[in-house]
């Protein structure tokens, strides 16, 4: 290929994603994949989700939504104007311009990084690769995987990269339940392999972003991604540190961070709570520990934090205990409601959620356990399935503790406590309620 022809690859694909005649795959539709694919299709793109989940296919292609981030009704609309729509494979007739990868980067149970949806989907991809398209990494995953791992497996199909093809990492920063940053307005950060990646990636991205950040390898733009949920993990562990020394020390941590938060520079809002959850704070600083022992290196901070972080859930048990025996309960003869099986407030995910690792504690000391969330029907606990009940003032009478494990704002927390007996709250749920505070314990 001579020079013009590789920079006429490099231009008409600018040219096509200025003028929205680029079509772009979005592979794997989960709450990062399906806003993206949205955000999109809503300014004129014709988007493709793959999706190998059978149902998630069929609910997108009859314009249904399972992502609460997600606006149905955009979702439908963008549905039946042909804009967006899923399969379950690439197709070797597929043409798309941008591939945009965002499936799950898991931990394996010794906390190693399980890159194999990544390595699957890379595969697929090449198989199928022609000259003139953008190859996107979305997922998180340690420094080193676009080039490493992804970039052999793109080019053992005969083409080059920067030349025939293009290929970037950009971080996701989604915040799940965020009303004020969406995937519209939060910048992003974006590495490509080569300044024509990185040229034909930026022109992508700024077609719905605000403001694109360019770094200068994909290497940069992962490490940036592992830095900033490590950050999250390390200052959650440092608050939840405190709040063991608080309990100890008889002081109310809540009451301390509140103060501290007041000073209006060199410190930031972090607040304790029963552990981490999710698909990033448990997991992605795993995937840095992991990569920085190949440079005999070890990252001393987030191997303290994810043990902090990890054994909340065994101090609020603990507390839990601790709380029955002062209303005279033994564990194997009480029984209690815990509020909130997802990981976050107002939301339905589920994944490596604290509430579901007391809930086997509680159950394995003995405690007849019930829960309610508004936002998760049923949950599997010790290979038993747990149904949502339905909180009435005659249930909460009933138990012996509330556990407040997540923090749902459509609870009415005045009217919970007013109900119950004992309430142990782990997220300060209770911070506004005046009346029966000697009910309440706090995390
Ligand atoms: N959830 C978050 O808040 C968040 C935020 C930022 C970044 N991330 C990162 O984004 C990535 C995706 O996370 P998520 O929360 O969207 O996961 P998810 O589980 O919600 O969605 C992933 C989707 O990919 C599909 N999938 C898996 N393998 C596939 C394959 N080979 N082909 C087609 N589809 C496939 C799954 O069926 C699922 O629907 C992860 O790396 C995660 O760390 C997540």
């Amino acid at each position: 290929m001579s020079d013009l022809e590789k920079a006429t690859v490099k231009d008409a694909l600018i040219k096509k994603i200025k003028t929205k005649e680029a079509t772009i795959a979005v592979v794997g539709l989960g709450y990062v994949g399906l806003p993206f694919a949205v955000e999109k299709a809503k300014i004129g793109f014709k988007v493709v989700g793959i999706e190998e989940n059978p149902l998630r296919e069929k609910m997108i292609n009859n314009g249904e939504n399972y992502i609460s981030d997600v606006d149905d009704v955009e979702l439908k609309r963008l549905v039946e104007a042909g804009l967006l729509s899923a399969k379950g494979s690439f197709d070797p007739l597929d043409q798309f311009d941008v591939i945009v990868v965002c499936v799950p980067t898991p931990l394996t149970k010794n906390l190693v990084p399980d890159l194999q949806h990544v390595e699957r989907v890379t595969e697929n991809i090449a198989e199928h690769l022609r000259p003139g398209q953008l190859v996107s990494l979305e997922s998180t995953t340690y420094p080193g995987t676009t080039e490493e791992v992804m970039l052999p497996i793109l080019e053992s199909s005969g083409l080059e990269v920067g030349k025939d093809f293009f290929l970037c990492h950009s971080p996701e920063r989604v915040d799940p339940g965020n009303k004020r940053y969406t995937t519209k307005n939060t910048n992003k950060v974006v590495g490509g392999v080569g300044s024509n990646s990185l040229e034909v990636a930026k022109t992508f991205y700024e077609q719905t972003i605000e403001n694109v950040v360019a770094v200068s390898s994909p290497n940069a733009a992962e490490m940036v991604k592992v830095f900033e949920n490590t950050f999250r993990a390390v200052n959650i562990a440092l608050v939840n540190e405190l709040t063991l020394l608080c309990d100890r020390m008889n002081i109310n941590v809540w009451e301390v961070l509140d103060a501290a938060f007041t000073k209006p520079f060199g410190i930031m809002p972090f607040y304790p709570g029963p552990g981490v959850g999710g698909h990033c704070i448990p997991i992605d600083p795993h995937y840095l520990e992991w990569k920085a022992r190949e440079f005999n290196f070890t990252t001393r901070f987030i191997g303290l934090s994810g043990e902090v972080n990890r054994r909340m859930p065994e101090f609020v048990f603990e507390k839990v205990r601790r709380v029955l025996n002062e209303i005279g309960k033994a564990p194997s003869r009480s029984k209690m409601l815990l509020l909130g099986m997802a990981y976050k407030k107002d939301l339905s995910d589920c994944r490596d959620s604290p509430a579901l690792v007391l809930a086997e504690l509680l159950l394995d000391d003995g405690i007849e356990l019930i829960y309610n969330d508004p936002y998760v029907e049923s949950v599997n606990i010790k290979e038993k399935k747990f149904s949502s009940v339905e909180i009435t003032g005659n249930l909460i009478q009933e138990v012996d503790l509330v556990l407040i494990a997540t923090d749902h704002s459509m609870y009415d927390y005045n009217w919970i406590v007013s109900k119950a007996n004992k309430v142990l709250d782990t997220r300060n749920a209770t911070a506004a309620v005046i009346a029966n505070r000697e009910k309440i314990a706090l995390l």
